[in-house]
Formats: C-alpha cells, sequence, structure tokens
C-alpha cells in the first residue's frame, strides 16, 4: 500500500478514535501509537508547551528528553516558527537534539490553536530522508483533527 494510502486509512481511524473523546492527553496517546504502529517509525511522540518550555507528552517508542526550550533543537524551533520542519539527515540540522543516536531523520509538526502553538507532534526514523511532503500534509491534518 502506498504511503498516501496508508494516512488516509490512518485519518479516517483516527476521526472514529477521537470522536466524542475530549481529553488531550488520552486523544494525543492514541495518535501517537496509531501513526507509530502503522509506519514502524522508531518514535512518534508530542511535546506540549508548558511554562515556556515543550514537555514530553504521550509517546511511543524509546525514553526521551523531557524537556526542550523555546528555538532549540528541531521541536523548539518548528515551535518558534509555527511550521512544520522537515529533516532528512538530523545530523546537518544545526543544534538537534540527539535522545537517540539512531535516529537519522525527523518531521516536526506544530500543534496549533487559534494563532498560538500548544505543542508539537514529532517523528524520528532510524533512515535516512524517510519523510517527505506527504507525510507533511497528513501529518498536518491530523494536528488539526487532533487540536480542533
Ligand atoms: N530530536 C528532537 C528532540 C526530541 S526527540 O527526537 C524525541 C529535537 O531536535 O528537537
Amino acid at each position: 500500500m502506498e504511503k498516501k494510502d496508508k494516512y488516509e486509512m490512518l485519518y479516517r481511524q483516527l476521526e472514529s478514535l477521537l470522536e466524542g473523546e475530549t481529553d488531550e492527553i488520552a486523544n494525543m496517546a492514541n495518535t501517537a501509537a496509531l501513526i507509530h504502529e502503522t509506519f514502524g517509525f522508531w518514535w512518534t511522540g508530542f511535546y506540549i508547551v508548558k511554562d515556556g518550555q515543550l514537555v514530553l507528552g504521550p509517546f511511543q517508542g524509546p525514553v526521551a528528553c523531557t524537556r526542550i526550550p523555546y528555538g532549540k533543537g528541531v521541536c523548539g524551533t518548528a515551535w518558534e516558527q509555527g511550521g512544520s520542519i522537515v529533516v532528512p539527515d538530523v545530523e546537518l540540522f544545526p543544534g538537534h537534539i540527539a535522545c537517540s543516536s539512531l535516529s537519522r531523520s525527523e518531521i516536526v509538526v506544530p500543534l496549533i490553536s487559534g494563532d498560538e502553538v500548544v505543542g508539537v507532534l514529532d517523528i524520528d526514523s532510524k533512515e535516512l530522508a524517510c519523510f517527505d511532503e506527504t507525510d507533511r500534509i497528513w501529518l498536518e491534518k491530523i494536528a488539526t483533527l487532533l487540536i480542533n
């Protein structure tokens, strides 16, 4: 199955999973699990803006750093810019925060409520250049579904 077809299926599943549940942590937990299981990524999870920092939220995969300052790493930069960042090779991203030395590429999509970034969705892969425009478009749709 092509990547975009997997995302289409995943999105439909997520619509019913999130329907009727208002708890954001529960919804983030199921969203991370569904994305992680569908694609077999290395790490899939959320960081939530709390007291001016990103704090680790629900995730699937190995243990990760708990706090990321504004403007730091890929996550803090996506927060600062208010836009998604696709990193084909983490070693070439200045200031990348290596929670796992096995992570080779990454995508970070901000969660935007109104005009404010309230968190980020972060996904790591053990393969180089794992993420492209298809991932960005669908993960942004998922972020919008989750927050609204
Ligand atoms: N690599 C991220 C840190 C979070 S971990 O990948 C789970 C970053 O540079 O912001």
